[in-house]
C-alpha cells in the first residue's frame, strides 16, 4: 500500500451522557479511517459503523495518525447507532463525503435519482474499498494523469441498496502537489432502470464559514474576470446551463479564509475538468458549516441508467495552499503542465503564429495571405494561421459552416498551392475550423437539416447565424471529421485552431430516443470529446488550438487536447491584464492564447504602444493578429525585435514559476508579475503602468519568488541586490505615460 494513503480500522470507546436515560454510559464505535497525504496537505474521511462516509480533515499536513477525533461523535447526541429515532438531525449535522438526498440531509446533495418505483431518496453506504498506486483514467473523458509512483488511488465502493446503484468515490492524491482528484462512477446493479437526476463529482464539509468565495466571471471579450466576496448564510456559486463552460463563468472557485491574499493564507482551488453544464456552490449552514460541491448541472438533466450500465462523472480537482492564491494557481499551473496537457508540444516553445482575423476578418485570398506571409517571415514570424473564411462559400458569417471544402474562389490554386507557398517562406500553416457548427445556408444543412441541435415543431433559435449540430449523433461525428481529415491530409497543415461560436438551444436531439432526450447536454459534450481525441491521435504533430468566441472553454478539459486555448476576443492590452491575471489563477501562462493586435484595437478603440502590447503578450503564448503589410513601419520593425525577447524569455514563462505582483482589480493604476525559474537561477519581471501619475520620487515593487540569499543582477542596470533586497525592499520603477510597460531579467550571479 502506498504510504501517502493511509488505511486503519479503529475501534472507539466514547463515555458520553445518555439525555434519554440520564445514565452516563459509553458508547463504541467501529470505524474506517482512510488519511491522504500530499506534501502540504492531508485529507481525511472515515466510514462510520453504520457504513456512512464523513468527512474527517482538509487542510494543512497533520502527521498525526488519527484525525477522528475530530469527527467528534461523542458530542454528537443523535449519532444514528444509538439513537434511531433522530436520524434526521444525525444526517442534518454530519460532515458528509458524498451527501445524497431525501434521507434527512437537507443541504445541497451529490446524488438524486427516480428508481423503480418513481422515488427519490437514496443514502450510500460503504461496501469495500481498493488502494493502489498511480491514477485511472476515465473512460471517454478527459483527466488528469499520472505515473505508479506519482500518484495514489483510493476507491470507495458504496452503494444505495433498495435501490440498487453502487456509487464508487474515487480519490487521487498526488505526491508532489498539494493536489486531490476527485471523480465518481455509478453502475446499475439492479435489475431495474434507474434515472439520475443528479451526480455531482465532489463535496467538501468544512468545518467552518470563515472562507471567501472567488470565482471568474464575464462575458464575451471579458473572460474570467476575479471576483471575492465573503460568504454568507445559504447558497451562492456559480454555473453553466449554455452547453459549455462558457463566458459567464467559469467552472472553478475558491474559498480561501478571510484574510488570505497573494502570499499568505489559506486557500482550497476547485475547478471542474469539463466543458459543459457545470454547477458550482458553497452553501453555509445553520451551524455556519460550508459545503463545497462541484459537478455536471443537474438542471435539465436526467440520465437513463438500465441495469448493468455505468455512468462515470468528470473529475474535480481540489488544490490546497496554506501560502496564499498565488501558491494555489502555481500548484494548477504545474498539475494542468505536467499531468494534464499532453502531445509534443506539451513542454514545447510554440512558433511565433500570425493570425489574419483581425487582420481582414472574411475578405481575403491566396494572394492576400501570401503577401502577409511573405511579410511576416522577413519579421521572424513562424507560422501563418488562416482563420474564417476559407471554406464552403463562406464570405461572411452568414453562411457555409459545415462545408468544410475549400472555396476556390478565395484560395485560389486551392489549399496545397497556398500551404506549399507559405512553407517555401519557410513558414508552418495553421489553418481554422467550427466543427460543431452548421449554417442555415448550407451543403450540409440543406441535406441533413436533422443533424442540427433542435425540437420539432419549435422555433429553432440562431446565434450569430448559425446552428449548433447534434455531436449526440456518431453519424454527425463521423461525418464532419470524414470532412476534416480529407483538409488536413490534403496539406501540410501543423496547426488548429478549433472554434465554437455559439451556445446551445432548443437542446434536443433526432437521434436520442424520448426517454434519453435529457442526456444530450453530457452527451454533446462527450461527443466533442470524442472527435478531438480521434483528432489529437490521428494527427499528434498538429498543435492543436482551442477558442470559443475568445475564451468561452478556457477550461482543464479542453486543456488535456490542446495546450493552449485563446484567451479572449479583447486583445487590447489593457483589457488583457484583467483577462490574464484572472486566468492564471488556475491555468498556466503557457496555455493563454495571446496575440499583439492592431490599434485602435478592434475591440475597445484603445491606443496602446506596441511595445506595451508585445510585452502583454509574451505573458501568454505569443504571436501577432494584425496585417503585418500595414501597420506603422515602427511597429512593423520592433517584430524582430519582440520575437527576440520571446525566443529568449519564453522557457520562463512556459516552464517557470509565476507570480502576480500587481493586482489590478483592485488598483487600476499599475500591473506586474514574475516569472521566475524553477531553480531560481533566473527571472523576468515585467511591469504595466496603466496611468501615469504625477510621482515625487519612482515606484517601490517588491519582487517575489527569489532566493532570499542569492545575489541577482538586473540586466537592465547592471545593479546587483540580494534576493532579500529585490523581494523586501524592491526595485524602483519609473516609467512615464498611460500604457508604457518594461521587462527586466533577472540572473542570479556565482548560482
Ligand atoms: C471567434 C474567435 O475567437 C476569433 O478569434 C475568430 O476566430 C472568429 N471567431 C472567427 O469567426
Amino acid at each position: 500500500m502506498p504510504n501517502q494513503i493511509k488505511y486503519q480500522e479503529l475501534h472507539k470507546e466514547y463515555p458520553r451522557y445518555f439525555w434519554q436515560t440520564g445514565k452516563d454510559e459509553t458508547f463504541t464505535e467501529d470505524m474506517k479511517l482512510f488519511t491522504l497525504q500530499s506534501r502540504n496537505s492531508t485529507y481525511a474521511l472515515a466510514v462510520l459503523e453504520d457504513g456512512f462516509i464523513c468527512h474527517v480533515y482538509y487542510g494543512k499536513k497533520i502527521e498525526d495518525n488519527d484525525l477522528s477525533y475530530l469527527l467528534r461523535l461523542d458530542e454528537n447526541p443523535w449519532t444514528l447507532k444509538t439513537n434511531e429515532r433522530d436520524k434526521g438531525t444525525f444526517m442534518d449535522t454530519l460532515p458528509f463525503e458524498y451527501p445524497c438526498h431525501g434521507t434527512g440531509d437537507y443541504r445541497e446533495p451529490c446524488l438524486m435519482i427516480n428508481d423503480r418505483d418513481g422515488m427519490s431518496s437514496c443514502e450510500i453506504k460503504y461496501v469495500s474499498h481498493r488502494i493502489y498506486a498511480g491514477k485511472p483514467a476515465i473512460e471517454g473523458m478527459p483527466a488528469t494523469f499520472a505515473g505508479e509512483g506519482e500518484a495514489s488511488t483510493l476507491e470507495l465502493l458504496c452503494k444505495d441498496e433498495p435501490s440498487g446503484l453502487e456509487v464508487t468515490l474515487v480519490y487521487t492524491v498526488f505526491h508532489e502537489l498539494d493536489v486531490i482528484a476527485r471523480s465518481v462512477r455509478l453502475k446499475n446493479a439492479s435489475p431495474d432502470d434507474i434515472n439520475i437526476k443528479r451526480v455531482l463529482s465532489a463535496c467538501v464539509d468544512f468545518d467552518t464559514d470563515k472562507f471567501d468565495l472567488i470565482t471568474l466571471n464575464g462575458s464575451w471579450a471579458r473572460e474570467r474576470v476575479m471576483e471575492r466576496s465573503r460568504l454568507h448564510h445559504g447558497k451562492q456559486g456559480i454555473d453553466s446551463v449554455r452547453g459549455e463552460s462558457s463566458h459567464q463563468n467559469n467552472p472553478f472557485f475558491a474559498l480561501v479564509s478571510n484574510n488570505t491574499g497573494e502570499d499568505t493564507g489559506e486557500a482550497y482551488g476547485f475547478n471542474f475538468v469539463y466543458s459543459g453544464n457545470f454547477f458550482a456552490q458553497a452553501e453555509v449552514t445553520q451551524h455556519k458549516k460550508t459545503r463545497a460541491v462541484m459537478g455536471i448541472n443537474h438542471f435539465d438533466f436526467n440520465w437513463l441508467l438500465e441495469p448493468s450500465e455505468t455512468f462515470s462523472a468528470p473529475e474535480v480537482i481540489m488544490v490546497y495552499s496554506s501560502e496564499g492564491i498565488g501558491n494555489m494557481s502555481r500548484t494548477f499551473h504545474d498539475l494542468y503542465r505536467n499531468h494534464l496537457i499532453r502531445g509534443e508540444y506539451k513542454n514545447k516553445r510554440r512558433p511565433v503564429l500570425i493570425n489574419n482575423w483581425e487582420a481582414t476578418y472574411f475578405s481575403f485570398d491566396t494572394d492576400k495571405l501570401i503577401s502577409i506571409a511573405r511579410q511576416a517571415s522577413k519579421l521572424g514570424i513562424e507560422m501563418l494561421v488562416m482563420d474564417d473564411g476559407w471554406f464552403g462559400r463562406r464570405d461572411s458569417d452568414n453562411s457555409s459552416l459545415g462545408d468544410w471544402f475549400v472555396y476556390e474562389k478565395k484560395i485560389k490554386g486551392g489549399l496545397k498551392y497556398l500551404v506549399n507557398e507559405v512553407n517555401k517562406l519557410g513558414m508552418k500553416f495553421g489553418i481554422w475550423f467550427e466543427p460543431e457548427m452548421v449554417s442555415p445556408d448550407s451543403e450540409l444543412f440543406r441535406e441533413h437539416p436533422e443533424w442540427a441541435i433542435q425540437i420539432k415543431g419549435r422555433y429553432m433559435s440562431q446565434s450569430r447565424g448559425q446552428y449548433v449540430l447534434d455531436y449526440s449523433n456518431k453519424e454527425v461525428r463521423d461525418h464532419i471529421y470524414g470532412m476534416m481529415k480529407k483538409i488536413l491530409d490534403s496539406a501540410n497543415i501543423e496547426y488548429i485552431k478549433w472554434d465554437m461560436n455559439r451556445q446551445l438551444t432548443e437542446a434536443g436531439s433526432s437521434s436520442l430516443p424520448k426517454n434519453r432526450q435529457r442526456e444530450l447536454w453530457h452527451r454533446y459534450v462527450l461527443g466533442v470529446y470524442d472527435v478531438m481525441e480521434r483528432l489529437t491521435s490521428d494527427y499528434p504533430h498538429i498543435l492543436l488550438e482551442n477558442c470559443s468566441g475568445g475564451g468561452a472553454r478556457f477550461d482543464p478539459a479542453m486543456l488535456y487536447y490542446s495546450p493552449q486555448i485563446w484567451c479572449s476576443d479583447d486583445t487590447d492590452a489593457i483589457e488583457r491584464l484583467k483577462i490574464q491575471h484572472g486566468t492564471s489563477i488556475c491555468y498556466p501562462v503557457s496555455a493563454m492564447g495571446a496575440h499583439v493586435s492592431d490599434c485602435p484595437n478592434h475591440t475597445v478603440g484603445r491606443t496602446t504602444s506596441f511595445k506595451t502590447r508585445g510585452h502583454v503578450a509574451m505573458a501568454g503564448t505569443f504571436g501577432y493578429e494584425l496585417d503585418v503589410t500595414k501597420i506603422p513601419e515602427a511597429d512593423r520593425n520592433s517584430i524582430p525585435v519582440q520575437i527576440e525577447e520571446f525566443n529568449e524569455f519564453n522557457h520562463l514563462s512556459r516552464e517557470g514559476d509565476q507570480y502576480r505582483i500587481g493586482n489590478v482589480f483592485e488598483d487600476n493604476m499599475w500591473d506586474a508579475w514574475m516569472f521566475v525559474s524553477k531553480d531560481k537561477s533566473e527571472a523576468l519581471f515585467t511591469f504595466v503602468q496603466v496611468l501615469g501619475r504625477p510621482n515625487y520620487r519612482s515606484r517601490r515593487i517588491k519582487l517575489k519568488g527569489l532566493n532570499e540569499k542569492t545575489l541577482y543582477k538586473n540586466t537592465e542596470s547592471g545593479e546587483i541586490h540580494s534576493g532579500s533586497a529585490l523581494m523586501n525592499g524592491g526595485i524602483n520603477i519609473s516609467l512615464h505615460g498611460d500604457f508604457s510597460s518594461k521587462i527586466i531579467h533577472f540572473t542570479a550571479e556565482r548560482f
